[in-house]
């Protein structure tokens, strides 16, 4: 696998990383939206390491409600390496909510030191504001869903160069429509999960006409686990 730079030249937002497991048949998680386990070892070694190498890492409320995260980077050895550099153990830990579902509990919000961002829409109610407000940073942006791009502009102001997206599809979805991810890397495990709703890479209402459809470019594939992990740049529009 060769390296290559991942910067953003023209515009100022970070450059997005999109990071996901899904099984042979392309599915994220089962249609219970139940976590499953797609990769193995190795995988969760190079997740960890991209995670570290953030500067914040972002999952949509859905991932948040049905899994729990807590979004830290796991080994001692790369939280140590960020706080020789000077930074804190994790990255930003940012949550899109737009009507600020999210339990005070949340591991995501307790778990590991560090600021978290949960990012709402006008549709969040003063009260539920309150409630988050002692334990992360609440950026308001869009009237109904939250406003991608916004958000986008507000973490590149708090330093964030680099965004790792966790997911999920219906997140994902939605960044790939706005223009706003650079890189998709996905491992690709030995299951089948199934299931007509199980999440999938990109959810939501999908391109119609093929001249939106987003094109890739294939970076690297390197078998993994006892799967395959496949990278890919985001080259544009089909025209
Ligand atoms: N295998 C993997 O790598 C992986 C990774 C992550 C997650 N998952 C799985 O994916 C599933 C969760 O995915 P999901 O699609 O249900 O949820 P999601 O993408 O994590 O979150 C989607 C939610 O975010 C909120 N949101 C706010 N603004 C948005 C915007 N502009 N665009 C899109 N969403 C916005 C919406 O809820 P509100 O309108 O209420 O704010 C929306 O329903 C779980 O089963 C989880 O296990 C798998």
């Amino acid at each position: 696998m060769f390296e290559y730079i991942r910067i953003r030249c023209n515009t100022m937002r970070p450059y997005v990383i999109v990071n996901v497991a899904m099984s042979a048949d392309g599915k994220l998680s089962t249609r219970q939206r139940r976590q499953v386990r797609i990769s193995g070892e190795e995988d969760f070694k190079r997740v960890d390491r991209l995670k570290a190498e953030s500067d914040a890492v972002m999952v949509g409320i859905g991932t948040v409600l049905a899994d729990d995260p807590s979004l830290t980077v796991k080994s001692p050895y790369l939280t140590s390496q960020r706080r020789e550099k000077g930074k804190e153990e994790h990255p930003i830990r940012v949550v899109v909510d737009s009507r600020l579902r999210i339990s005070p509990d949340a591991s995501v919000l307790h778990k590991g030191e560090g600021i978290r961002v949960v990012a709402c829409s006008r549709l969040a109610d003063d009260a539920r504001i309150c409630a988050i407000a002692p334990l992360a940073t609440v950026i308001r942006a869009g009237d109904q869903q939250v406003d991608l791009a916004v958000l986008l502009d507000e973490l590149f102001s708090m330093g964030v160069r680099q965004l790792m997206v966790e997911g999920g599809g219906t997140l994902i979805w939605s960044l790939i429509e706005g223009g706003l991810v650079d890189e998709i890397s996905c491992f690709i495990g030995d299951l089948i999960i199934g299931g007509d709703d199980a999440p999938t890479l990109a959810d939501g209402t999908g391109f119609i006409k093929e001249a939106l459809f987003v094109k890739l470019r294939l970076i690297s594939v390197e078998p993994l686990d006892q799967g395959v992990l496949l990278c890919w740049k985001v080259a544009g529009r089909s025209t």
